[in-house]
């Protein structure tokens, strides 16, 4: 497949959230939200441009990933910068061609150049496992709420990136979507049926409930 990737400009906002609520609609819940976190994101403090990518394919948008700068409040009392990797998607048609992968590459070799040490998300661990990510519980990375996760995934740039940094990870707070906001700007597309229920939504409910509390020494 031809595939470029590069990085997002104005013209190319809307197709972006198109693709990304295509990705994601009926994924986590009923209908989806992450078109409009897209929106939202791009005008905050801690979205970084340099990572805001598309993946374009015959002039068409095909993928769409996008990082903010978060940070893990470390057990030895600093306060670590790092990205968050996400929303990521790829348009349903072209899933599983290695889209997602390249995305993902790209964006880690563009975090290193730029001097980043490290990307966390949250996610399906039958994904990240397969494009370089490793569980943040190796690291002692926790949630904020102080729990280890299976979700919660970690890819330090370089060796040693991540090597004493054991805290709590903190992603930013506009991933806590208002969801009267996201219907109102949802409704701004055309009409999609939500579906409960469905498959991914019931590994999601799985994956969400592989978390214990962090037990201190
Ligand atoms: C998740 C997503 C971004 C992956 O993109 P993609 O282009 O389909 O994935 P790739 O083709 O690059 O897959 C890379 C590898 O992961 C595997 N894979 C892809 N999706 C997978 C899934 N949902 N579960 C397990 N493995 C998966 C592929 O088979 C491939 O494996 P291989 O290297 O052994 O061949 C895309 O499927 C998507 O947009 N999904 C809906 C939205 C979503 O869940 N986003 C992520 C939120 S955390």
């Amino acid at each position: 497949m031809d595939l470029t990737i590069r990085l997002e400009t104005p013209a190319d906002h809307r197709e972006a959230e198109e693709v990304t609520r295509e990705a994601f609609w009926n994924h986590y819940s009923p209908g989806c939200n992450e078109h409009y976190l897209l929106h939202i994101m791009r005008g905050t403090a801690s979205f970084v441009p340099e990572l805001d990518l598309v993946a374009v394919t015959q002039d068409k948008i095909a993928g769409v990933s996008v990082c903010l700068t978060s940070y893990i409040d470390g057990d030895d009392g600093l306060r670590r910068e790092v990205l968050s990797l996400g929303p990521i998607a790829v348009r349903p048609d072209l899933q599983r061609l290695g889209i997602g992968k390249r995305l993902i590459e790209h964006t880690r070799q563009a975090a290193a150049a730029a001097g980043y040490h490290a990307i966390l998300l949250c996610g399906d661990p039958a994904y990240y496992s397969k494009v370089g990510f490793v569980p943040a519980e190796r690291y002692g990375i926790r949630t904020a709420e102080d729990k280890y996760f299976a979700a919660l995934h970690a890819c330090p740039l370089y060796p040693g990136a991540l090597d004493g940094a054991a805290g709590k990870y903190h992603e930013d707070a506009i991933y806590v979507v208002d969801a009267v906001k996201a219907r109102e700007f949802d409704a701004t597309f055309p009409h999609r049926e939500r579906i409960s229920g469905t498959p991914s939504q019931l590994r999601f409910i799985e994956v969400a409930a592989m978390q214990r509390k962090h037990e201190k020494p």
